[in-house]
């Protein structure tokens, strides 16, 4: 009798598993055949990043419409495929797509509940609160701060090239990020920089730092978000949670007790928290300790490995290019040149070192693949296809970066794809970094920016070759969530 009842379980589960592999074959959609229990993602995390696997995915699916069909695990994911289609997803028509299906867990972990992770209403609302915080107006108050903390990134590289000629700089790109965001989102001397095992470096090391079994944890939640809450599966791991929530807590009583004001993130989030509530109008109450404290969270989370990866490839892919490196190094010198400092104007006329950090973001978009989850039932233009709400969508970024289509002979770098006519002859939605549409990249301006200046920084002193200990090409961590090299980045420096 029990067996006859596990038979008939595992028969059920087989016919129920056959039909969800059938869902995009039955709806007339080309898609690549999935194989159990990992769908198209087959690899991931173990033998390869996910941008790799995406990049084959749109490859071999190209041409055949506006999208495709693949499987994440058992669910079917519609692979967005050309430009058209992808302006109308991102732009056109938002308001279907205004979500990212990111598992968040609000109650038991509510460092979770973050602008990257929130929906709906909840989420524009709080998006339009924070908007006015990234504006060009704010960044130049906060260039000071940045430029500070450069200061120190120098004197640490004048001291490490004393005790030796080769430098780990993905580490030491890290520590300045962590330094800037630290103070602009936090308020606090991070000291990461002073020394390498600060709190916060150690922390955000934490984050980005895991392994496969916490990927696939986050993979898995992030497919079956409802079994997961059910579960209270948490994705920040407890002594991360009680760090930052306790440095937010600290920073906030501090600056209320003594009445502080500072032009950061932090002083923005306090004025949200004591917000008067009876305003509640547009929806959005003010916010609490703990959701304040997941929005600082957010911005340090999203602002330091982001920037610092874009920065090491774009040392990587220098120091290959002494030609590329002098032409880097004259744009530094012609702005200082002009402004006679590393002022705010300096940093924004280094139009070459702009161009260099988004060919290096072109060919190692640090957010690999963008995600929307369909809100409402949609009808796909110019065809009869109909993308069911719940469901859920991935634009390829990398595999669009990586495209001849679009950028010939995808993998040498060349800053001059990035020459303003050379940016105007192409379709902007072949280049992604940041996203696109009301979704995009909050922190856009701040991240290229605190690029700018460590770049500047770096170049207009020193000159960086290869090592022997770089490996050519570099091998992506199939594990990382941020696309970021396997292992560290050692480069020969030595001081110009
Ligand atoms: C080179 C640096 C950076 C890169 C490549 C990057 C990339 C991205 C991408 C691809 C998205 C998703 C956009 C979309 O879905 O359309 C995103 C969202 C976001 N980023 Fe960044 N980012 C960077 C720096 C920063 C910085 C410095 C901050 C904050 C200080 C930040 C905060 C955020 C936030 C809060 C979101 C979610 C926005 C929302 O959902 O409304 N990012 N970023
Ligand atoms: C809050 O706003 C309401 C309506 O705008 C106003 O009547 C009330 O006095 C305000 N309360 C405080 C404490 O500012
Ligand atoms: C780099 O890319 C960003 C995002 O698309 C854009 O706003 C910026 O103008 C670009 N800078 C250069 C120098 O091409």
């Amino acid at each position: 009798m029990l067996l006859y009842l596990v038979l008939t379980a595992l028969a059920l589960t087989v016919w129920w598993i056959r039909k969800r592999y059938s869902y995009w074959s039955e709806r007339g959609v080309p898609f690549i055949k999935p194989t159990f229990p990992t769908g198209n993602l087959g690899g991931m995390a173990s033998r390869e990043h996910i941008s790799a696997i995406m990049e084959r995915c749109y490859k071999q699916l190209k041409g055949s419409g506006p999208f495709g069909g693949i499987f994440f695990f058992i669910n079917p994911v519609a692979l967005a495929l050309d430009l058209d289609f992808i302006k109308t997803v991102l732009v056109k028509d938002f308001q279907y797509f205004h979500d990212r299906s990111v598992y968040y867990n609000e109650k038991d972990d509510p460092l979770s509940a973050h602008l990257f992770a929130m929906e709906g209403p909840k989420w524009r609302n709080l998006r339009a609160k924070l908007t006015p915080t990234f504006t060009s107006g704010k960044m130049k108050m906060m260039f000071p701060t940045i430029i500070s903390v450069a200061d120190q990134f120098q004197e640490l590289m004048v001291k490490e090239i004393k005790t030796g000629d080769e430098i780990e700089m993905k580490e030491i790109l890290a520590r300045f990020t962590t330094d800037v965001i630290g103070s602009c989102a936090f308020g606090l001397e991070c000291n990461s920089l002073h020394s390498p095992e600060a709190e916060f470096r150690r922390m955000g090391r934490k984050i980005f730092q895991f392994g496969k079994f916490k990927l696939l944890k986050i993979v898995l939640a992030q497919q079956f978000r409802a079994i997961a809450r059910a579960l209270h599966v948490t994705t920040v791991d407890s002594d991360v949670s009680e760090f930052f929530m306790g440095a937010v807590k600290q920073t906030v009583e501090y600056r209320e007790q003594n009445k502080i004001e500072r032009n950061d993130f932090m002083n923005l989030l306090i004025e949200l928290k004591n917000a008067n509530t009876s305003e509640k109008e547009d929806g959005l109450s003010a916010l609490s300790i703990e959701e304040a404290a997941a929005q600082a969270f957010v911005f340090f989370l999203a602002g330091f490995e982001t920037s610092s990866t874009a920065m090491s490839y774009c040392l990587y892919e220098l120091a290959q290019r002494p030609d590329l490196q002098d032409k880097a190094y004259e744009d530094v010198q012609a702005a200082l040149k002009k402004h006679g400092s590393m002022s705010y104007e300096a940093i924004h006329d280094m139009n070459y070192i702009g161009q260099c950090i988004n060919e290096s973001l072109r060919k190692y978009p640090p957010a690999s693949n963008l995600l929307r989850l369909v809100t409402q039932d949609y009808k796909v233009p110019n065809s009869n296809f109909i993308l069911e709400r719940g469901s859920t969508m991935i634009i390829p970024v990398y595999g669009l970066h990586h495209d001849p289509e679009f950028y010939p002979d995808p993998e040498r770098y060349d800053p001059e794809r990035f020459f303003p006519e050379q940016v105007a002859r192409r379709n902007p939605f072949c280049f992604l970094p940041f996203g696109e549409g009301p979704r995009i990249c909050i922190g856009m301006r701040f991240g290229l920016m605190q690029a700018r200046v460590g770049l500047a920084y770096l170049l207009k002193d020193f000159r960086f070759t290869l090592s022997n200990r770089t490996p050519v090409p570099l091998k992506i961590n199939p594990s990382s969530a941020v696309l970021t090299s396997e292992g560290g980045l050692w480069l020969h420096v030595e001081k110009r």
